[in-house]
């Protein structure tokens, strides 16, 4: 046994799926994400959606605007399938450099995903070009059907639906976001390189118990939905094996606290503030923090065909306390809007001891 390193240093990260929001929220929320990751693939379910490449160019200026100085950090966008899309729209984006990659959401299946897709069939001229192109395809995997049971929805969506769509389209890159479940586990492992999947920091950490350990708890609250722990164990191993279709991304999705704290309360837990911490406390204790850096900062930018960051992270094992809700001051915008601090979002690990600190960016 080797002592227990008191200094970690990584080529610095991505996180390969993270809601950034606008406005308000964003410029309280951006910074978490940009200190730490060199780029990050930026969800599209605004309201409205990313549909077109004008609003993708407009939605990133507005992230570049809220960055803090002399912080380097490049948001790749996305854009948000609808049933109308239409192939040439998605293509031309793709080739002017906007969109990094495309989002399926099946309807209704979290936040708002109401424009999403109600027929993967009908989807095959866009998943058509996708495939030439070289686009990735990025999967909310769950089906919305209500008779199927909330923990089965991921198991389902792929037992129903992505096996199928990827017969129809072999050659299309397909990202299965937030996996939850052995199965999704077992599917993309057997299926990379052409098929990889991102897996979160509260899937890593939480089962289903925890949602309901001594009351309701909302900040638990996510979609897919966490799961029992024989998955949660599926998900360890998967991250920590080194295997490259397994990487980082984040699924940070911040809402106010009153959207969270509701008794119809939002899907998505704001991890951004401790992403790569809450990795480095889960990757240790599987005695996997030798493949850290392959999971937050490799095997991401291999699978979408892009260069490896330049610069490094360094964390160090300096035990932090984790405040409760993301802390101000929040800054007003010019039209006046800005984040009530009692709106805030909720810390994910709020309240706990985490043993690493992320110290150095370069
Ligand atoms: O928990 C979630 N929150 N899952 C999603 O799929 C969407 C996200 C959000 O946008 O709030
Ligand atoms: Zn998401």
């Amino acid at each position: 046994m080797t002592d227990a390193p008191s200094r970690l240093t990584l080529r610095r990260p991505d996180d390969w799926h993270v809601h950034l929001r606008d406005g308000a929220m964003l410029h309280a929320v951006l910074p978490a994400t940009a200190r730490v990751f060199g780029r990050a693939i930026v969800m599209p379910n605004l309201k409205p959606p990313i549909t077109r490449v004008d609003q993708a160019i407009a939605y990133r200026d507005r992230i570049l605007e809220a960055l803090p100085e002399g912080v380097q950090f490049t948001p790749l966008m996305t854009v948000y399938l609808t049933d109308d899309l239409s192939p040439a729209v998605v293509e031309k984006g793709f080739l002017e450099g906007v969109w990094t990659a495309a989002k399926l959401y099946p309807a209704n299946a979290t936040t708002n995903s109401a424009a999403g897709v109600t027929d993967l069939v009908a989807l095959a001229p866009v998943l058509a070009a996708m495939e030439a192109l070289g686009m990735p395809l990025l999967v909310h995997g769950e089906v919305t059907d209500p008779d199927v049971d909330i923990f089965d929805r991921e198991a389902v969506f792929i037992e129903r639906h992505l096996i199928a769509l990827r017969e129809r389209h072999p050659r299309l890159k397909v990202v299965l976001e937030h996996i939850t479940t052995a199965q999704a586990v077992d599917y993309v492992a057997s299926e990379g390189p052409i098929l990889a999947a991102t897996i979160t920091p509260h899937h890593l950490h939480l089962n289903r118990n925890a949602v309901f350990a001594g009351g309701l708890r909302s900040d638990f609250y996510c979609l897919p939905v966490v799961k029992r722990e024989t998955h949660r164990r599926a998900l360890v191993k998967a991250a920590t094996s080194g295997d490259p279709s397994f990487f980082l991304g984040t699924d940070s999705a911040p809402h106010p606290r009153a959207g969270k704290e509701s008794a119809c309360g939002c899907a998505g837990i704001f991890n951004a503030l401790h992403a790569l911490e809450s990795y480095a406390t889960l990757f240790e204790k599987e005695g996997a923090l030798d493949r850290l850096e392959a999971f937050a900062s490799e095997s991401g930018p291999r699978f979408y065909g892009l260069p490896l960051n330049e610069g490094s992270v360094t964390l160090e094992r300096s035990h932090q306390q984790v405040p409760e809700r993301l802390e101000g001051p929040f800054k007003a915008l010019p039209d006046g809007s800005t984040l009530d601090s009692h709106q805030a979002p909720v810390l994910f690990h709020g309240g706990e001891l985490l043993p690493w600190r992320v110290t150095e960016v370069s």
